[in-house]
């Protein structure tokens, strides 16, 4: 018998996307896949990481030796140095899967990077459903999309937007609408909290259609996330709420889900509602 050959993950960023998927990986996904590096620019977060493996040669230096060590790069980092991730493992052949999706807006140089590499870059539904529906519904005529965002206030704790336009989040009593405006003010103004946004973007190819709403209240306990887009297809209108991920409030655990079904999906071959 032929055995499948795995292929190696090089996760870079070890917070919590990145150790869920580690720690799924020799579970849920052994059969297709095998963790060959860890890295993050804090080190110890790689090291606290590994104690979950017998392998410590998964602890990886550098992002340079990181690729060297996989096919497959999960970026699930919290800075922007997304792209910079995404450039190097493109150029070094290998496919990369990425979560910080904001920093793919007006990213079409590494598109046209990755089509002459033959890698594909992977872009999970991270927290919101419909993004099937709407990359068929853009293919006609279509009036906008609203995303409208709901989140709890500790999911904007010592935001640096909220704190230049001077919001206190500790006086904030109500539903209290904190952002309304484009993709791109949006991302500038929520880089590492709003890539849904940047994903409606890029499944809809007109970025100046979406809408984005940001709406905090002390009663809220989930992220949640309504879409509509309306257009010459008809209507869709989908609403996700999503518990918070345990180890960061400002992630949701369906968005990590998403990572884990997008890797299932991209080795098996049969791409579902893609
Ligand atoms: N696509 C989506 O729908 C979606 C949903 C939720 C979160 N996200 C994105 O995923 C990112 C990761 O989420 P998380 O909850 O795992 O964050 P986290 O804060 O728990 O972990 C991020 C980790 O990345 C590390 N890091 C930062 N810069 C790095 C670099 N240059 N190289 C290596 N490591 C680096 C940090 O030290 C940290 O350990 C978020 O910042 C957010 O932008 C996307």
């Amino acid at each position: 018998m032929v055995m499948k050959k795995r292929l190696r993950i090089g996760i870079v960023g070890c917070g919590a996307i990145g150790s869920r998927l580690a720690k799924t990986l020799p579970k849920d996904l052994k059969n297709d896949y095998m963790l060959s590096g860890l890295f993050d620019i804090l080190p110890q977060k790689a090291f606290a990481l590994s104690k979950y493996f017998s392998n410590k040669k998964i602890i990886k230096s550098s992002l340079k030796d990181l690729i060297q060590s996989c096919d497959i790069v999960v970026e699930a980092i919290n800075t922007n140095h997304a792209r910079e991730i995404v450039q190097e493992s493109l150029k070094a052949k290998k496919h990369v899967l990425t979560v910080s999706v904001g920093q793919l807006l007006n990213a079409q140089n590494l598109f046209k990077l990755a089509k002459k590499q033959g890698c594909k870059i992977l872009i999970p539904s991270g927290a919101i459903a419909g993004i099937d529906a709407i990359k068929a519904g853009q293919l006609v005529p279509f009036q906008k999309i609203t995303q409208i965002t709901r989140k709890p206030i500790t999911g904007f704790k010592n935001d640096p937007y909220l704190a230049k336009k001077g919001i206190n989040l500790s006086k904030i009593k109500k539903e209290t609408v904190i952002f309304q405006g484009s993709v791109d003010q949006a991302v500038k103004a929520f880089p590492r909290n709003i890539n849904v946004s940047a994903t409606l973007s890029l499944a809809c190819q007109h970025k100046n259609k979406v809408l984005v709403k940001i709406i905090t209240s002390p009663k809220y306990k989930e992220n949640s996330h309504e879409i509509e887009m309306i257009g010459a297809f008809g209507r869709i209108n989908t609403k996700t709420v999503n518990v918070i991920c345990p180890d960061n409030p400002k992630t949701s655990y369906l968005a990590v889900l998403s990572v884990i079904q997008t890797l299932k999906q991209f080795s098996s071959g049969v791409f579902v509602g893609t």
